[in-house]
């Protein structure tokens, strides 16, 4: 059997006395989009903070092309090709768009041994250079010079999406990526989303609320109710699965 990009093994994790996630078990494979859904307070983002290396499970294993990495930090999960974006957008607020990203870039420039001193101007406008190249990728060129604080709600989640990017990561986990915008907004994150993970050949996690994003994009879904994993399939087989319809999209949901 061929090795999973990513595989999670019996994941537990407790807060206290409260068990948020019970023997979650889940595999990505390369060039999988892989969306998990769920209800609020199923466990979402509590399953990407595990996977990301945000949190450390209570039980379980997490392989990295079948490395175990359940133990590490998330800044060796980000050096091993894990990136994430988060469902509340984390970028400097008082920073440039253009700056955010180079931070992003500069900090994989660190960890790839670009060195510093003679080489540091080149580098310098590297990065600069690799920074306005993604804003434009998410066409947000006319805001490079915006200060993040003053960016829209849904240009802020793109921004995000290019710091994430500048990390060049094979894995990257988006929660929520659309949460909040228009419809307008959403059908062009959808689109952008999709054409950069195939130009790129990045695998994907995501986590969304929103029915027409979930079956857009993914390839396989998996269902969290209650920190259980309940059903995984492709999207056909999540679409028809009756517990499915039951506890999460609706009776008539789908009918
Ligand atoms: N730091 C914490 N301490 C205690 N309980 C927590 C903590 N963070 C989350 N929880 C609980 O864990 C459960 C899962 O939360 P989580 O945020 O992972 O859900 P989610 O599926 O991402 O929900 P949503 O769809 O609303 O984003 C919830 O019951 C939540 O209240
Ligand atoms: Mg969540």
């Amino acid at each position: 059997m061929s090795q999973s990009l990513l595989s999670a093994e019996g994941i537990h994790l407790n807060y206290g006395p409260i068990k948020v996630l019970k023997d979650v078990t889940l595999t990505l494979e390369e060039g999988e989009r892989h969306v998990i859904i769920g209800p609020n307070g199923a466990g979402k983002t509590t399953l990407f903070k595990v996977l990301s290396g945000e949190l450390r499970p209570t039980a379980g294993q997490i392989l990295l092309e079948g490395d175990d990495v359940s133990r590490t930090t998330g800044f060796h999960r980000v050096r091993r090709g894990v990136g994430r974006s988060f469902q509340v957008a984390r970028v400097f607020l008082e920073m440039t768009a253009l700056d955010n990203v180079a931070v992003a870039a500069e900090a994989r420039h660190a960890y790839e041994g670009v060195r510093p001193g003679l080489w540091r101007i080149s580098a310098t406008r590297r990065v600069m250079d690799e920074a306005a190249e993604l804003l434009s990728v998410l066409g947000l060129d006319a805001l490079r010079d915006t200060p993040a604080s003053m960016l829209s709600h849904g240009d802020r989640k793109r921004l995000e999406l290019a710091m994430s990017l500048a990390l060049r990561p094979r894995i990257l986990m988006l929660d929520e990526p659309t949460a909040g915008m228009s419809p307008t907004d959403r059908a062009a994150a959808v689109h952008l989303i999709d054409r950069i993970m195939r130009d790129n050949g990045i695998s994907l996690i995501l986590t969304e609320h929103d029915m027409g994003v979930v079956f857009q994009l993914g390839t396989r879904l998996s269902v969290l109710n209650y920190g259980e994993l309940v059903v995984s399939g492709t999207p056909e087989e999540v679409r028809q699965n009756p517990m499915v319809r039951e506890i999460y999209l609706g009776r008539n949901a789908y009918a």
